[in-house]
């Protein structure tokens, strides 16, 4: 079952794992390859709508896999089985992941795979508020959308306000996508500037614009 690029690279993270939950999983693409890859030994495939739990179960008999993978109508992580070790929750809003990683017990989870659409900022503060710290970062791009990328495993962590918001491994390894998505916001901002009138919107811009230089130097 062929998968976009976005999930193919959440998927590589799950490997060496045990049991996997894919939460918003849709029509269970990834627990599907996870599973036939030999990537986790088991799956549950989590959605909170009828609709995609539907599709979601039509699939997984569909490739014969439901001794291995379970489908569940639930609610974020709050159905997770006690041994799973590894969660995916990509394709959703920023605020959405932060709610659901917030919400329930992390039970024995040892790593989140997380790919918010926007907000990113939102799920590095709950990732780092629930225990658990950043250990690598991607920036890329699929069907001409950037993605953000961020895997986080057990541990303490204390980020400062610019980790929170560019990304901790972003700021240091600076991808090639990250600087492509700086230098847009860069181009943007220094486009609308000369039609700005009121003084503090100027100012503010001309401090995003110093920030932004800064992140990508
Ligand atoms: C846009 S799809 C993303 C599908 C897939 N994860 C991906 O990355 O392509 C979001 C899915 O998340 C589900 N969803 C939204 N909120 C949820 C929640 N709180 N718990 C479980 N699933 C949720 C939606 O029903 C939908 O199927």
């Amino acid at each position: 079952m062929k998968i976009s690029k976005r999930l193919s690279a959440c998927l590589k993270y799950t490997e060496g794992f045990n049991k996997l939950a894919d939460i918003g999983t849709d029509h269970a693409l990834l627990p599907i390859n996870a599973v036939t890859l030999g990537y986790v030994s088991s799956a549950q495939a989590i959605d909170n709508k009828q609709g995609p739990f539907v599709i979601a179960y039509s699939n997984v008999l569909k490739y014969e896999l439901n001794s291995k993978v379970e489908v569940i109508l639930g609610d974020g992580i709050e159905k997770i089985d006690s041994d799973v070790d590894v969660v995916v929750i990509s394709g959703m809003g920023g605020n959405l992941i932060s709610d659901i990683l917030l919400k329930d017990d992390k039970q024995n989870v040892k790593r989140f795979i997380l790919q918010p659409n926007n907000d990113s900022h939102l799920v590095r503060a709950a990732i780092e508020a629930i225990g658990f710290n950043i250990v690598d970062e991607l920036v890329l791009n699929d069907n001409h959308k950037t993605y953000d990328l961020i895997i986080a495993d057990i541990g303490k962590a204390n980020y400062s306000e610019i980790e929170l918001q560019f990304g901790p491994i972003n700021i240091k390894e600076k991808p090639y996508f990250f600087i492509k998505r700086i230098e847009k916001e860069i181009a943007k901002l220094n486009k609308v500037l000369p039609h700005i009138t009121t003084q503090s919107r100027k100012e503010e811009i001309e401090s995003r614009l110093k920030l932004l230089e800064e992140v990508i130097k």
